[in-house]
């Protein structure tokens, strides 16, 4: 983990204050309008839309981006999981969605309840849609 102290604008965005000024571009932005879930990073732990939140807010907080998620040698096990599911999409909600199936698991290691069913997990993963940057795979 990494700490940063900066000073910024009360008018900030997160998710500019993560690409921008950390220049973490793991973030992506790809609506602006809260609707795609690209943007997504957990805060605390928990997943947010980090276009809808003030970089002043994540003042004393953890916020963890996809950048965070592997070690310097090798992938987190969520990174493992898309990539040998072939769940990486066009790329560019994939960070936001490894984010939140990580916050999920970290929640609740078995959501299906050994059950199996995706829907246990789909709502969860509801706040990605496809963004206007989707490269339309139609997989997400
Ligand atoms: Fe934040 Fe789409 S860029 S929800």
């Amino acid at each position: 983990m990494e700490e940063h102290t900066l000073d910024v604008e009360p008018r900030l965005l997160l998710a500019h204050l993560v690409r921008q000024a950390l220049g973490l571009t793991g973030t992506h932005l790809g609506c602006d309008t809260t609707n795609c879930g690209a943007c997504t990073v957990l805060f605390d732990g928990s997943p947010v839309k980090s276009c809808t939140m003030f970089a002043v807010q994540a003042d004393g907080h953890e916020v963890t981006t996809v950048e965070g998620l592997a070690s310097a040698s090798e992938l987190d096990p969520i990174q493992e999981g898309f990539k040998d599911e072939h769940g990486l999409q066009c790329g560019f909600c994939t960070p936001g969605m490894m984010l939140s199936a990580k916050a999920l698991l970290d929640e609740n290691p078995d959501p299906t309840g050994g059950r199996g069913s995706v829907g246990f997990v789909r709502q969860p993963l509801s706040m990605h849609r496809l963004s206007e940057h989707c490269q339309g795979c139609t997989s997400c």
